[in-house]
């Protein structure tokens, strides 16, 4: 009841909180969210119907789900001024900067709704967040290119509209594909929620001191941006092909891992929870599959990647410490069939977990004794000393 769990390795295991939103048993391999499997929400849902659920811990009914994508839907829009807003950034910055600072920035616009203690005003913050998120997200790969910035086209569904902004252009007709706009909708899915990984935990703790949702999930974004977390789906693509430029002997960049050489990881493999098949990477292997299977020109680092898996999975080295690939090991694969430069994955990876982090925040905020609010220490440092003065030293 203290939260403490176990005493492993020098340090503490507590839980930080409870949460009624997602379930995972790591060494089971199981992950649902507000209760549902993910393999089932992968297959039959979609990604608004995914997020109603998270936010609001029911399945919508079809009048609900209309009416939650309508109110999105008319937030699409960024405020003009908030379009020069990406005009100050270098060309090459990185989309997650800009992602985390356009996400800060949104909170100067809606002064008048960021009271997390008004219910109005935390459900129009999450809607803006909603709606906006994916238009941001576009207008970070547009101005890393060059091109005009987008406005949305609310004819089209959450996910078309996103990949219109991101790949059209006023000059040329741009035909959304259904299926690529399907198989990005059930990966928004499969990352929509995780229980209280590194980005959502920020999420929280930021929160917990009464900041607002919009200051509470730039921060999340910042914590996502790292390889070791959400950064891990770009880090995957450098790595595969770092091997193919190598001359693709995946036997000798497994032994390079092994030996630990430095900065030699295996990335998109391990988890801090699972210690088993992350169940979301084996419905992204099969998506993956799926899409690269229709490309004209196959793509090697699928290849290199299936090679990768399979020595590991039998490689004593990887089994013993548990190391399975995760959600990261192929998604950047389909990303880049789809078009996305690497540095675009984790921004990816953070429109997918939006819901997750709004459903999080919103349910610290609602039960003031589940905060994280101040995580204590154990402290190894020195023992009591007394002050010497600089003349002495
Ligand atoms: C995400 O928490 C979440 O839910 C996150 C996430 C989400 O949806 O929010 O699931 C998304 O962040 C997935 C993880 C993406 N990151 C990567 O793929 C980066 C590569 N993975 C590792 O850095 C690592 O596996 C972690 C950080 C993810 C997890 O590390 P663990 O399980 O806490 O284990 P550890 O770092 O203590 O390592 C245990 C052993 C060590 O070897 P020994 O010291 O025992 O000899 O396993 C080794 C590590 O060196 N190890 C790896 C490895 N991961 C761990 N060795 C090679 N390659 C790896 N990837």
């Amino acid at each position: 009841e203290t939260g403490y769990v176990t005493l492993d390795q020098g340090f503490v295991n507590t839980a930080s909180c409870s949460s009624t939103i997602t379930y995972i048993d790591g060494d089971a391999g199981i992950l649902r969210y507000r209760g549902y499997p993910i393999d089932q929400l992968a297959e039959r849902s979609t990604f608004l119907e995914v997020s109603y659920l998270l936010i609001h811990d029911a399945l919508p009914t079809p009048a609900e789900l209309a009416e939650f994508a309508d109110k999105i839907r008319v937030h699409t829009l960024l405020q003009e001024e908030m379009r020069q807003f990406f005009g100050g950034f270098p060309r090459d910055a990185h989309p997650m900067a800009v992602l985390s600072s356009a996400v800060t920035a949104l909170s100067t616009f809606y002064q008048d709704a960021l009271d997390p203690n008004d219910p109005e005003q935390v459900e129009i913050s999450g809607i803006r967040l909603m709606a906006k998120l994916p238009t941001i997200a576009a207008y970070a790969y547009k101005k890393s290119i060059g091109h005009p910035l987008p406005y949305p086209d609310n004819s089209l569904d959450y996910v078309q509209n996103f990949l219109r902004m991101t790949f059209g252009l006023p000059t040329v007709q741009y035909d959304v594909d259904p299926t690529l706009a399907k198989v990005l909708d059930m990966l928004f899915i499969l990352h929509a929620d995780h229980e209280q990984n590194c980005s959502t935990s920020t999420v929280r703790l930021v929160g917990s001191s009464g900041a607002n949702l919009y200051s509470s999930v730039a921060a999340g974004v910042n914590a996502l941006s790292g390889p070791l977390h959400g950064g891990a789906n770009s880090a995957v693509l450098e790595m595969l092909e770092q091997i193919r430029v190598d001359g693709g002997d995946v036997d000798a960049f497994v032994r390079r891992v092994k030996a630990k050489e430095k900065g030699v990881k295996l990335m998109g493999f391990g988890h801090r929870v699972y210690k088993n098949y992350d169940p979301r990477a084996a419905i992204v292997k099969k998506a993956a599959q799926d899409v690269l299977s229709t490309m004209a020109k196959p793509d090697p680092l699928l290849e290199i990647a299936f090679k990768l898996e399979e020595i590991a999975l039998a490689d004593d080295y990887f089994v013993s410490r548990k190391l399975y690939p995760n959600v990261d090991f192929y998604t950047g694969l389909i990303y880049k069939a789809m078009g996305f430069p690497t540095k675009m994955f984790t921004v990816l990876f953070a429109l997918g977990r939006l819901p997750g982090w709004i459903a999080q925040w919103r349910e610290m905020v609602n039960d003031p004794a589940n905060k994280i609010g101040r995580p204590r220490q154990l402290y190894t440092g020195s023992p009591e000393r007394e002050f010497v003065p600089i003349d002495k030293r």
